[in-house]
């Protein structure tokens, strides 16, 4: 069934940028991404804090456009349909019914006023016109389906009753309540200890094999990537720097900010009998973006071309592409190979 669905195209994202003022001018913290996501698929957004995969993410449900003054560019086709071009008041509609959103911290997206099975029901009654008691059973039936113990006893708890791990289960029952086609995950497990960590990826990835939802999932973690991920962008100050399979990208990593992230996994720092290079530094800021390639200031390989202009995403083999001058002409591909 996946193998016939797999040419369509749920979500498509044309040259996205999203800006917001900053000292009177407008920095593109989303500059020029495109990605597409088909039925079924998990595909992992990568890279270091301030990249501007929330800002991305976000973008997809117009999040931000209450509190902040934002500029978008391109376009976000849902089922062919522009998100980008929706009054907010239509966004509502799509917001918890076709794509829902999770986030670290469940406490911030949960009420702590309202019970659990309350808080559940009323997105079912809301986007489903489900009776209170039809509400309540199929709450019921999701924190069960979430791994959630005793589901009874949880519809009465008040979120700050519950643990971590237990909070974000619950988030992720409200989230699928109402079967969305796309959940955006941004980075779930990243507030939870590891063995947790591990129960909720296999919790989502179960989720997508069963009920053949899309998934776009968020991490700044290369380990949690290989573990859930069908297919991995990495994101670098705004852009897409490399994208492939998943496999793929760990098998043949190419550009030199993907390659540092890899070898943040202790086990793959020593790939193909040469070390992967660690990066230094962290990500600048909006109003210190470089006139060439973003990720110059922290190559070791960068010289006056990466500086000056910015480098074309090539695609290197079938799905595979790398944004990065050594790869834009062959003889430069082979003095990285080299080095
Ligand atoms: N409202 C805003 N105004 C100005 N800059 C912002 C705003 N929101 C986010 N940014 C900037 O956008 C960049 C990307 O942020 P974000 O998407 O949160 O990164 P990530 O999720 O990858 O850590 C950061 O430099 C951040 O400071
Ligand atoms: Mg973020």
């Amino acid at each position: 069934m996946m193998e016939e669905k797999k040419n369509e195209t749920l979500l498509e994202i044309k040259d996205l940028k999203v800006s917001f003022p900053v000292h009177k001018k407008w920095l593109p913290a989303v500059d020029g991404v495109s990605l597409e996501i088909h039925p079924g698929e998990i595909t992992g957004i990568v890279g270091e804090s301030g990249s501007g995969k929330s800002v991305m993410s976000q973008s997809i449900l117009r999040l931000r456009d209450h509190d902040t003054a934002v500029r978008y560019e391109g376009e976000i086709l849902f089922e062919g349909e522009n998100l980008l071009q929706k009054p907010l008041s239509q966004m509502r509609d799509i917001r918890g019914n076709q794509i829902s959103v999770i986030f670290q911290d469940p406490l911030n997206s949960l009420s702590p006023v309202h019970t659990v099975g309350n808080q559940i029901s009323e997105v079912l009654i809301l986007h489903k016109q489900l009776s209170k008691e039809e509400a309540g059973k199929r709450s019921i039936q999701m924190l069960k389906m979430t791994g959630i113990p005793d589901p009874e006893a949880c519809m009465k708890k008040y979120p700050f009753e519950l643990s971590g791990g237990m909070q974000q289960r619950v988030m992720i029952a409200m989230a699928l309540a109402c079967e969305p086609k796309l959940l955006i995950a941004d980075e779930p497990t990243t507030a939870l200890d590891v063995t947790i960590q591990e129960q909720i990826l296999h919790l989502i990835r179960d989720l997508n094999e069963r009920l053949g939802m899309s998934v776009l999932f968020i991490t700044h973690d290369m380990g949690v990537v290989s573990r859930i991920c069908h297919s991995v962008k990495v994101m670098y100050l705004g852009q897409v720097v490399e994208e492939a399979q998943t496999q793929e990208l760990f098998e043949n990593p190419c550009h030199p900010y993907t390659q540092g992230l890899l070898a943040c996994i202790p086990h793959l720092r020593v790939e193909r009998g040469k070390e992967l290079p660690m990066i230094q530094g962290s990500v600048p800021s909006l109003s210190n973006i470089p006139e060439g390639c973003h990720f110059c200031t922290r190559c070791s390989l960068a010289d006056d071309t990466c500086r000056n202009c910015p480098p074309p995403l090539v695609e290197i083999s079938p799905g595979h592409k790398v944004k990065c001058w050594k790869y834009a002409d062959g003889s430069k591909e082979r003095e990285v190979t080299a080095s």
